[in-house]
């Protein structure tokens, strides 16, 4: 069922909407619902077939002109005028920029925001909808020292973003998602993948019974544009997955999505508390050993809030189908 987003917005005007981190997978999917050829044809799909809430949303916060950042070449000419993008290369110089964007998306790291309020402010942002991760929460009181760092880093970026939106009048919201998959692109679905299809197996610390809400990186692109298109919004949301699964079978799943019998290498939990305080003498091993012991813990968060107030509803834990995964994921390597 469906409900009333929380102001939706519907000016009729082509406002500009802007993606900072627009290369990376969830920023690749903003752009997707975005661009305008999109927008003219989901405003089509919404009059013909009473579209979703997300869709109608769709319709209505889909901006146009899009232009998305990144600090890489930019795309050619010819690919970015197709899709309807305008890429820019950062640094840009704010003195220099004179095109109004008044809707932003930053889907970079949280903490890379504040470098770009110069050029938010030139470009005369009223809107910024800005990613956390609800690692601000999970790793703040990790034994690890560089989880912990991470944790407190989300915290002063959210707590500098939205201090300076407050400051300018600009209606910032921070949207914190739970771990973000695609199956192909994403550090945690497909890393996990990748590992069983390189050894036939997975590793699981003890039980692995901690609870998970993997997120679909589009639905995070769809929270994005829905929250982008609603006033009257909160300053933080937390958005999690569809679907609340404990981590073994979270594994298992993957298993089965990618044809293979599910070979699940369980180290003795003691074992890996008992390793923590060497691991912890190297960098790269803590971070591992504390999400060996996190497979054991409950990482769970309520998105109600999200879903009342800018109609968020994300999918069940939904994988690819194999056979495109795993083209994908070699031409991804
Ligand atoms: N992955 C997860 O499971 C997860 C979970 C919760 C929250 N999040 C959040 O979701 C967002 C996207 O995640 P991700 O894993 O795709 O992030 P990411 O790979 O760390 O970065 C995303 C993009 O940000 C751009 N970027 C990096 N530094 C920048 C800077 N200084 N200025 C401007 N752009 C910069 C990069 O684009 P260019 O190199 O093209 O400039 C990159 O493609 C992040 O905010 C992350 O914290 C992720």
């Amino acid at each position: 069922m469906h409900r009333e987003p929380h102001t939706a917005r519907n000016s009729g005007a082509a406002e500009a909407a802007g993606v900072l981190g627009a290369t990376s997978f969830v920023g690749q999917l903003v752009l997707a619902r975005l661009q305008p050829s999109r927008h003219k044809s989901s405003q089509l799909q919404a009059s013909q077939h009473q579209a979703s809430l997300l869709d109608e949303s769709a319709a209505t916060s889909a901006v146009s002109p899009v232009f998305a950042f990144s600090r890489r070449a930019a795309p050619t000419a010819a690919t970015s005028a197709a899709a309807g993008i305008h890429w820019q290369q950062l640094p840009v110089s704010p003195g220099a920029w004179h095109a109004s964007i008044p809707h932003w998306i930053a889907v970079c790291p949280l903490w890379a925001v504040p470098e770009h309020f110069a050029l938010l402010e030139a470009a005369g942002a009223r809107r910024l909808v800005a990613l956390s991760s609800t690692s601000r929460f999970t790793k703040r009181d990790s034994a690890a020292a560089a989880d912990r760092a991470i944790a407190a880093r989300l915290a002063a970026a959210e707590d500098e973003v939205l201090d300076w939106a407050r400051a300018r009048g600009i209606a910032a919201t921070i949207l914190r998602p739970t771990l973000i998959y695609d199956g192909i692109h994403d550090q945690n679905v497909a890393a996990i993948a990748g590992f069983i299809r390189r050894f036939g197996f997975s590793p699981l610390a003890g039980a692995a019974a901690g609870l998970r809400q993997p997120l679909h990186a589009d639905d995070v692109a769809a929270a994005c544009q829905a929250a982008i298109g609603c006033d009257g919004l909160r300053e933080a949301y937390e958005i999690s997955g569809g679907e609340t699964l404990p981590y073994h079978e979270m594994v298992s799943r993957i298993f089965a999505w990618l044809d293979r019998p599910p070979r699940l290498a369980r180290i003795p939990l003691p074992l890996v508390r008992a390793a923590l305080p060497v691991a912890n003498l190297l960098p790269g091993l803590a971070s591992m050993a504390t999400m060996a012991v996190r497979m054991n813990e409950d990482l769970v968060f309520d998105h109600r809030a999200a879903a009342r107030d800018f109609g968020f509803q994300p999918r069940s834990f939904t994988l690819p189908l194999s056979h495109v995964s795993d083209h994908a994921a070699s031409v991804a390597r």
